[in-house]
């Protein structure tokens, strides 16, 4: 039986076409600056989010990492959403490496606003943190996969602006959020300081991620990165991927998020399952009547993997290894489980 594997975007395995665009890189020394693919990735990236500069970087916590480093430091805080990436799933890079304490904060979707951010910012009294920095997370991945509208980080941003506090976006979907809607990558980063965007989600690419910002933040951050372990050397032959998959992977994407509503709708034709945020992108969560755990299994022993994302909550990623074939056979599979 073939199984269906939903768990997360980053399963992917690179096809025969971005194997061959690796096999074929032109390579250097990328610690001597010296290699031509990713220099060209890094420009690609930078025109594509409209910054100054660009960094290849191995993942995108080490993204979030180097801009915490750089931009909060040690006893700076950080206002984030409670559901956050930085928050849950990287170690506490933040506090352990950066040095910074991490603030969570109540929002709708998972979507940070200035009536939320207002109350949060620290006042200037000796023993308080210092508010620092200000993440948003664009796609939300624990919110569901949720899209900021440009109102919504246009007031983000202005408030920040107001109170002197740069953005860092985590942009690991933002591949998905523009194609989601309409709005390009360099529109929706327009509100951050720094940007930080995967390729190896939803795009498919095996490895790298990609940290925008001014010259001056990038020159840093390359000291950083080298600081953290993070200096590749040839490393051209996995940028070309990142290229590849930059100029042919973004625009299937709607099929994925088209895949996502499919699955929310059979899972809201079920007895056990429901999605209340209906998928905007390439994630559904579902509130299960068993415990989650129980319907992995079950759902296992079917031919579909998901993830269980708490008690009683699933979550499943569309992306490129599943097609229409292989989602409508999950649908069916998921009116199946009771
Ligand atoms: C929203 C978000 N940010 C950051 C990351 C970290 O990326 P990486 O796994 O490349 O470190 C992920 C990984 O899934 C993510 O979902």
């Amino acid at each position: 039986m073939e199984l269906i594997d939903l768990r997360s975007d980053t399963l992917t395995k690179p096809t025969p076409a971005v194997r061959e665009a690796m096999a074929r890189a032109e390579v250097g020394d990328d610690v001597y600056g010296e290699d031509p693919t990713v220099n060209k990735l890094q420009n690609v990236v930078a025109e594509l989010l409209d910054k100054e500069a660009a960094l290849f970087l191995p993942s995108g916590s080490m993204g979030n990492l180097i801009s915490l480093y750089l931009q909060a430091g040690r006893g700076g805080e950080v206002l984030t959403h409670q559901d956050s990436h930085i928050l849950h799933y990287e170690l506490a890079s933040g506090s352990a490496i950066a040095g910074c304490q991490i603030l969570g904060l109540p929002g709708f979707r998972g979507i940070l606003t200035p009536e939320v951010l207002e109350p949060a910012l620290r006042g200037p009294i000796y023993y308080n943190a210092r508010t620092k920095l200000v993440e948003l997370e664009n796609t939300g991945n624990l919110a569901g996969g949720t899209c900021y509208s440009l109102a919504e980080l246009e007031a983000v941003g202005a408030w920040a602006r107001g109170k002197n506090l740069p953005v860092h976006l985590d942009g690991a979907r933002l591949w998905n959020a523009s194609t989601a809607t309409g709005l390009s990558p360099a529109a929706l980063s327009a509100v951050a300081d720094t940007v930080t965007v995967c390729l190896s989600k939803g795009l498919g690419a095996p490895v790298g991620s990609v940290l925008a910002g001014t010259k001056v933040f990038i020159a840093e951050a390359r000291r950083v990165r080298k600081m953290l372990g993070g200096g590749m050397r040839q490393a051209g032959i996995i940028a070309a991927a990142g290229l590849f998959v930059l100029e042919n992977h973004r625009e299937r994407m709607a099929d994925d998020h088209e895949h996502a509503r499919l699955l929310a709708t059979a899972l809201n034709s079920t007895s056990w399952a429901k999605v209340v945020v209906l998928p905007e992108t390439n994630i559904v969560f579902a509130d299960t009547t068993l415990p989650a755990q129980v319907i992995v299994t079950k759902l296992q022993t079917k031919g579909v993997l998901c993830g269980a994302m708490g008690e009683n909550k699933v979550r499943f990623v569309t992306h490129l290894d599943v097609g229409r074939t292989a989602i409508d056979r999950a649908c069916a599979i998921l009116g199946k489980v009771s």
